[in-house]
């Protein structure tokens, strides 16, 4: 049933929604080729901006072709399920090589396929305040998933990570700690925010591409906020009602750094300081938390 919220099930202490549990042998069995790139992310952290940096430079540039369909279906999502509809590993496998995926699934829960072949991973992490916000109020108008309750309750259902896809401190520890054992490219929203060309060009070495200022210049300009925000194929207009309210809340809502000010009360904000300080030390990664 189209938009029918239903309660999350859970992998190995992770939350996921129920139709990828239930899919869940097809999805951990699913054959990675060695060639594959895996976009990476925590929900809410810059999948659909990166996705369409990727392709903007895996089609050199050229926006009619990124406009060849919604940006959902550009790059199969690992363990999407949405029965009779093809699963994501369905779509994986139609796919003609080289393949670009996307996931959100933490580190111990991917096809263990995408390790064995070495593939490339390009993992964009944000800030946990920012994402929370974020994933607040995707979750308002998200008719899918579990109703966030108020910003209260939410504040608490994140930071015990009983949240789609489980905590975002374990999986950003988790992508950050094997990131020199694998091909990973571990990006920061904030980067790309506060200097997208130098990031776009990261990226684009990554995939062994090579483009002129011109197009990168391009690039910048059509990934933009504002034009993602405009543009039908990335803005998620398309996408009925029942599965996404954007007039409670645009897919595009903001696309800034440091929104979390604008929600977090100082009492929240010491305890979050807290918390991350115990969840995160032993870890070297920093993030910006303002622009
Ligand atoms: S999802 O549902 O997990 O795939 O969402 P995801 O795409 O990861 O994250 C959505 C947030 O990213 C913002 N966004 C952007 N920010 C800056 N520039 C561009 N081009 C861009 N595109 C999307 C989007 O607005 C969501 O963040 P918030 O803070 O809610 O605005």
């Amino acid at each position: 049933e189209l938009g029918k919220q239903k309660p999350l099930k859970e992998v190995a202490g992770i939350p996921l929604q129920a139709a990828s549990v239930d899919n869940w042998s097809q999805i951990q069995k699913f054959e990675a080729k060695p060639d594959d790139l895996l976009i990476c992310t925590y929900p809410k952290s810059g999948t659909t901006w990166i996705q369409e940096i990727v392709d903007m430079i895996e089609q050199n540039g050229d926006l009619e072709k990124c406009q060849r369909m919604i940006i959902q279906h550009r790059h199969p999502f690992i363990e999407w399920a949405r029965p009779p509809q093809p699963s994501g590993v369905e779509k994986a496998n139609a796919m003609a090589s080289p393949r670009i995926l996307r996931t959100h699934l933490p580190t111990q829960l991917l096809p263990p396929s995408f390790w064995e072949n070495n593939c490339k991973f390009l993992y964009v992490a944000r800030n946990a305040k920012d994402c929370m916000v974020s994933y607040y109020h995707f979750q308002r108008m998200n008719q899918v998933l579990p109703d966030p309750g108020t910003w209260e309750e939410y504040f608490e259902s994140f930071i015990s990570g009983k949240v789609c896809w489980g905590p975002w401190f374990d999986h950003v520890k988790g992508w950050w700690k094997i990131k020199d054992q694998y091909q990973i490219l571990f990006l920061f929203y904030e980067d790309i925010k506060r200097n997208p060309k130098y990031e776009i060009q990261k990226v684009m070495h990554f995939m062994g591409k090579n483009l002129d200022e011109t197009v990168l210049d391009k690039i910048v300009q059509e990934t933009s906020f504002e034009k993602m925000k405009e543009n039908p194929m990335t803005n998620r207009s398309t996408v009925p009602k029942s599965i996404m309210d954007q007039s409670i809340s645009p897919f595009m809502r903001k696309g800034t750094v440091g929104d979390w000010k604008d929600h977090f009360t100082v009492a929240q904000n010491e305890r979050f300081d807290q918390i991350y300080m115990e969840k995160m030390k032993g870890t070297s990664i920093t993030f910006c938390m303002e622009l």
